[in-house]
């Protein structure tokens, strides 16, 4: 027996679908292609190509749902950290790192080394929160995740960080680079027939989660990134940009880059 909110779903779906079909006159070889281009883009689908993802993200699907459901998060300065987007290259057991380490694993890569530290709350209290883990990616200045790429080393430029009594964290990046969705499939046809690029803003990936809070899936944009107003799959807040300010004298790093997560508990 269907579940009841599955039942209300899929009718909502077929009904809307149908709908849709019928007031733009769907004719027999529209609807073919686009069987074609879902068939297209589920065989091209692997574990580092998920093209299904990027056919959604580009139509602003992800970042309805992900609004949708963290209806609490916004951009308020009070409320808890705005939450953005998954997107298609966040890996499972990222390595666990200890405060202070760089997630640089391939040095010809440190030229924009960024300190970013802040600190973990609770967006009520204020109190720091102990023991919350940070998961991080990002891109190589090339534009490519680690997986994408066969030039860099295993979970480069990912890894997972966990505060301690006083909430707070700190790590070395690199200052993240505007890059491409990947736009050679169908999902790149689709943006062509949109009249669209597919460019999205330089970003840094989080997951921090915490015992007793709701998990906050986000990502930070730099602030002077020209794609920051247009970004291909709209996941930009404006409380989720941020400014990398240049360090002088610094040995190890060029930037750096404070930013405080507020998380609320279940
Ligand atoms: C998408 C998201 C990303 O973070 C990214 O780096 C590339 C694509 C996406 O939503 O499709
Ligand atoms: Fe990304």
């Amino acid at each position: 027996k269907a579940a009841p909110r599955t039942r209300k779903v899929l009718g909502s779906l077929i009904q809307h679908l149908h709908d849709f079909a019928r007031e733009n006159e769907i004719t027999v070889d529209e609807w073919m292609s686009a069987v074609e281009f879902i068939n297209e883009a589920g065989q091209m689908s692997t574990d580092v190509r998920n093209e299904g993802q990027l056919v959604c993200d580009i139509l602003g699907l992800e970042s309805l749902v992900d609004e949708i459901t963290y209806k609490l998060a916004s951009d308020a300065s009070d409320a808890p950290t705005a939450t953005a987007i998954l997107g298609p290259f966040w890996r499972k057991d990222a390595p666990k790192l200890s405060m202070g380490d760089s997630i640089i694993i391939k040095s010809s890569q440190d030229e924009e080394v960024t300190h970013m530290y802040g600190i973990v709350t609770d967006f009520k209290t204020g109190k720091p929160i102990g023991g919350a883990e940070l998961d991080v990616w990002h891109t190589a200045p090339n534009g490519m995740y680690e997986q994408q790429d066969p030039e860099q080393p295993d979970f480069n430029l990912r890894g997972r960080f966990t505060t301690g009594k006083d909430g707070k964290y700190d790590f070395y990046c690199l200052k993240p680079t505007a890059y491409p969705i990947p736009d050679d499939g169908p999902a790149g046809r689709l943006l062509k027939m949109l009249d669209r690029h597919p460019m999205r803003p330089a970003h840094i990936h989080f997951i921090v989660s915490a015992p007793g809070y709701k998990p906050i899936v986000t990502q930070i944009f730099d602030r002077t990134d020209q794609y920051c107003g247009n970004d291909s799959v709209f996941a930009v807040k404006d409380s989720l940009i941020v400014d990398f300010m240049p360090l002088k004298d610094d040995k190890k790093a060029k930037f750096e880059l404070p930013y405080d997560f507020r998380m609320a508990s279940f």
